[in-house]
């Protein structure tokens, strides 16, 4: 069995073991909804990786950023149609109205070092997606969003050294 990343490992093992759980995440909750037309959304730009890397894993999907601030390099400035500035909190109500559709997939990367501190406020932006994605869409994470009633997506094969979470909205809905 794959043994967990812990604080005895270094922090560029940890790097490594959420960078790897990251890309793997992202590239199956993409193939989950091939099928399904939308945007998609990322809450938490920072260093702009992993939005960067679903830009291009959507070239032609509007992929849009949602952070409190930029922290990113210049050059990986979202453009500012598909840039939301300010808190989750204050930004996802009126997200709708900006995305002119639901979005697909949402990517929800908020961490900080405090897991249990991150608990509170990755339930809280879990309770706002949960009309906002469209039936049928996808949100991942690697904080519990306690998506009740939302399906657990099997992560992919090899993650497991960091942990990740990948929720499916019944298309019932
Ligand atoms: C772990 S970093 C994101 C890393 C990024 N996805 C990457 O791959 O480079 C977390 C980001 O979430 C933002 N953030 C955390 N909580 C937030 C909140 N409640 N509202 C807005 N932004 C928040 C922080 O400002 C920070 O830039």
């Amino acid at each position: 069995m794959t043994r967990s990343a812990s604080e005895g490992d270094s922090r560029l093992d940890r790097m490594i073991a959420r960078l790897t759980a990251q890309r793997a995440c992202l590239e199956l909750a993409a193939a989950l909804i091939a099928d399904m037309p939308g945007p998609v959304a990322e809450l938490g730009l920072g260093k702009a990786r992993t939005y960067d890397h679903l830009v291009r894993l959507f070239p032609d999907r509007a992929v849009y950023a949602f952070d409190r601030g930029i922290h990113c390099p210049p050059e990986a400035v979202p453009p500012a149609e598909r840039l939301v500035l300010g808190e989750f909190e204050a930004t996802l109500p009126g997200a709708l109205e900006l995305l002119r559709a639901a979005p697909v997939l949402v990517h929800v990367d908020m961490g900080t070092a405090d897991r249990a501190g991150d608990a509170g406020p990755a339930r809280r932006v879990g309770a706002l997606l949960a009309n906002l994605i469209a039936p049928g869409g996808v949100a991942l994470a690697d904080r519990d969003l306690g998506l009740a009633g939302w399906q657990a997506v099997p992560l992919p094969e090899g993650v497991g050294r960091w942990p990740y979470f990948i929720w499916r909205r019944s298309a019932a809905d």
